[in-house]
């Protein structure tokens, strides 16, 4: 029997939370033969619908989840975790853009980072999800300043399944076809889908589709705007599909990436790219199960690198917004 991998959740009586759990009690992250505890965080005035969900994870009767702890408490709920999700926040609202959620918040993730450095396993790696995910994951990860910063991930997996699926159905083929796609930049409404770089079915995801207009003026504006439009048609952002990109890339990180392909998430620049170090920006990347890397040597175009320059200079001002509590 291997050890139990202790994921904490906060937020775990939300949306996402309710998408996201049954998934990874099941198997459905780490695999079939691999234990798990799960650490549920909350704010106090949800701990009774949290109660409601632990309820109805024991009557799953999961046989690979060794131990369920429900908590308000930060240096409980994130005491010897492996992995942290931080989901627990405020989602916006329609009108709003990610980045008018700073303000409300940023400040979470000061004391959120602070708990982990104090109660992870040495190990730790923690993936962001609250929105705007980049920047709350650079407080927290300049709030926890002795873990390392290739630890630290924010999410924009959801945009590079998004992304896909808008080629595969362009082009006619099944999503699996579709890879190599790179997400560049901030979670909002500036990030920048690569299909100039991206494959189908081993072609260049571009050629493939030989429709500049479509690339321009649908694609990428379907991508930047698909959050917008969720909660336009669903009164409610993303769910289930945040949950599940939030599966896959911890999934990503947890199991070596398929020869040749890469994939996109927030990583603490290294400067690769001439993006500016330090700052937690979406890139393709390469994991082999234990560490990753930023995939080197991409082309980028003039067009390309124009829209990476933008939504980096958008990260750099929402720096600027929180700079007291880096
Ligand atoms: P939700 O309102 O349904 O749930 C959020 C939960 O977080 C609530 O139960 C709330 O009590 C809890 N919470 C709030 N503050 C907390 C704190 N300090 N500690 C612990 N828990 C706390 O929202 P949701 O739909 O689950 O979305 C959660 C976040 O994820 C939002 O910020 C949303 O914008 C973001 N999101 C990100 C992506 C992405 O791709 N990165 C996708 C979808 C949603
Ligand atoms: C999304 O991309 O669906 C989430 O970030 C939620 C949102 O606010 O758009």
């Amino acid at each position: 029997m291997k050890s139990p991998i202790r994921v904490a959740i906060t937020g775990a009586a939300g949306q996402i939370g309710y998408s996201l759990l049954f998934r990874i009690a099941s198997g459905g992250l780490f695999g079939p033969d691999q234990p798990v505890a799960l650490n549920l965080i909350e704010i106090a005035p949800a701990m009774d619908a949290l109660k409601g969900v632990v309820m109805e994870l024991d009557d799953c009767a999961f046989p690979l989840v060794t131990e369920i702890i429900a908590t308000a408490d930060l240096n409980e709920g994130f005491r010897d975790a492996n992995w942290a999700l931080l989901v627990g926040s405020v989602p916006r609202k329609a009108g709003m853009e990610r980045g008018d959620l700073l303000g409300i918040n940023g400040k979470i993730f000061v004391e959120q980072g602070r708990a982990i450095e104090k109660n992870a396993a040495e190990d730790i790696r923690v993936l962001v999800v609250g929105n705007p995910c980049n920047t709350n994951c650079l407080i927290a990860m300049n709030s926890a300043k002795s873990i390392p910063s290739d630890r630290w991930f924010a999410m924009t997996r959801l945009d590079e399944n998004r992304a896909k699926a808008q080629i595969a159905q362009k082009v006619g083929v099944p999503v699996s076809k579709v890879t190599n796609l790179a997400i560049w930049g901030n979670h909002s409404a500036t990030q920048y889908p690569d299909i100039y770089n991206a494959k189908v079915d081993g072609e260049i995801a571009s050629n493939k589709v030989n429709d500049e207009a479509w690339v321009k003026d649908d694609f990428i504006p379907t991508v930047q705007q698909r959050g917008a439009a969720i909660i336009k048609a669903r009164g409610a952002s993303s769910a289930a599909s945040a949950a599940n990109a939030a599966i896959d890339t911890v999934a990503s990180m947890f199991f070596p990436t398929k020869e040749g392909d890469w994939t996109s998430v927030g990583v603490c620049s290294d400067g690769s790219y001439g993006i500016e170090k330090g700052l937690i920006c979406s890139m393709p990347i390469r994991s082999n199960g234990k560490g990753w890397e930023v995939v080197q040597g991409l082309e980028l175009n003039t067009f390309s690198q124009e829209k990476i320059n933008a939504s980096v200079e958008e990260l750099m001002a929402e720096r600027e917004m929180v700079k007291d509590l880096l």
